[in-house]
């Protein structure tokens, strides 16, 4: 296995490579990165092919905003149309036993061409892997997945991932249906965070019935939606006008006010979501003050990303987050995703665990 191979949205190669060579680095890593705009993917080339399988052990998946998957690997080519199982086996036979099998395409619209072949040749290729034991018959939590990317009908990235560090979705997309009754499409973004952000285990006692969110940017409530579906009281702040039927819920109140200056009563808020388009850094810093004031314990918020420099960008608020909260003994987990349903922008979640009390008392 000589790269590794990055799943990213298409249009987000540079960032995607930007952060696999900084992550890499960090651990002592060196390669270079093969990246072409607008192809859904990025290549990290190691100087030494071992290097791939430590990079995706080292590095933490949770730590890649712009990845969506990724896999040790290598590439095959030329593969003969009539036997492509022969070659995918072929270049398999010195992975270890992997539990499942993925063939994927990138997220582009030449991929999707792509997808109705992938699930095709699905079966006959998972058999032979089967019979060779690459793949197991049955999925097994705790293996390894194997990835074939198919960026022709005859060239494919061939390798696998670790089911402790990537996405547990297949081409690192979690699809969601839009609810008939979401005031906005971007209420997805929202539910996605949820899911990709919070083990399925915890998610009903962290996101539940008589919770208090507020709501920044609120308007016209695809947000507020995600909450009160969860059982939440909402306040949501915003000088729009908010969707009719959740107000009827009874479970929101709207506070026309600017969201920047807006703080609540009291420090019982458990989720503070925040929407509003306005620059990384001043949403970062709004968010890092209500932090370190404990107004609230957990946070989803979108940061908007500039035209250019946007890892950058991501980075500095990042890091921003780090250094204030570790300045003022704030203990936290934090997490950052470019989603499926985010485009220009990346949403972050931070989990506050502890404050200490004389910061705000
Ligand atoms: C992208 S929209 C939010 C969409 C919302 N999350 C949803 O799912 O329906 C951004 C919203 O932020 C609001 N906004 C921008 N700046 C604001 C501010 N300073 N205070 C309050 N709301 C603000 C805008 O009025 C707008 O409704």
């Amino acid at each position: 296995m000589s790269c590794v191979v990055i799943y990213c949205r298409s249009g987000f190669e540079s960032d995607a490579a930007a952060e696999i060579t900084f992550h890499a680095a960090e651990q002592g890593f060196a390669g270079y990165v093969k990246a072409k705009p607008n192809t859904g993917y990025v290549v990290y080339e190691c100087f030494e092919a071992h290097h791939s399988d430590e990079i995706i052990k080292k590095v933490d998946f949770k730590n890649m905003v712009f990845a969506r998957q990724w896999f040790a690997g290598k590439l095959v080519e030329n593969m003969p149309v009539e036997d492509r199982v022969s070659a995918v086996v072929d270049a398999a036979k010195e992975f270890t036993l992997c539990s499942e099998l993925r063939v994927e395409t990138p997220d582009t619209n030449e991929g999707k061409e792509l997808l109705t072949f992938c699930k095709k040749i699905s079966t006959p290729l998972k058999k032979a892997l089967e019979k060779k034991n690459i793949v197991l018959r049955e999925p097994k939590v705790n293996r390894p997945v194997m990835h074939t990317l198919f960026l022709t009908n005859n060239t494919a990235y061939v390798g696998y991932s670790y089911s402790f560090n990537n996405s547990a979705y297949f081409m690192g997309i979690l699809r969601l249906r839009m609810p008939s009754d979401g005031p906005s499409r971007s209420t997805l973004k929202l539910d996605e965070a949820f899911n990709v952000f919070i083990p399925e285990q915890q998610r009903e006692t962290r996101a539940a019935p008589g919770m208090r969110g507020v709501d920044l940017g609120a308007c016209p409530g695809g947000w507020t939606y995600q909450l009160v579906r969860r059982g939440m009281f909402v306040s949501a702040i915003d000088n729009g006008p908010m969707n009719d039927d959740l107000m009827e819920t009874g479970q929101v109140k709207h506070f026309r006010a600017d969201g920047f200056k807006y703080r609540p009563e009291k420090r019982n808020i458990d989720w503070l979501v925040c929407d509003m388009v306005e620059k990384p850094t001043k949403v970062t810093n709004l968010m890092i003050d209500w932090a370190v004031n404990a107004y609230a314990k957990e946070f989803i918020f979108n940061l908007k990303l500039p035209m250019k420099k946007r890892f950058d960008s991501v980075y500095e608020c990042l890091t921003m987050i780090k250094e204030q909260l570790a300045k003022y003994g704030v203990s936290y987990e934090l997490q950052a995703k470019h989603l499926y349903h985010d485009r220009e922008e990346i949403t972050v979640h931070l989990n506050v665990t502890k404050v200490p009390q004389n910061l705000y008392s």
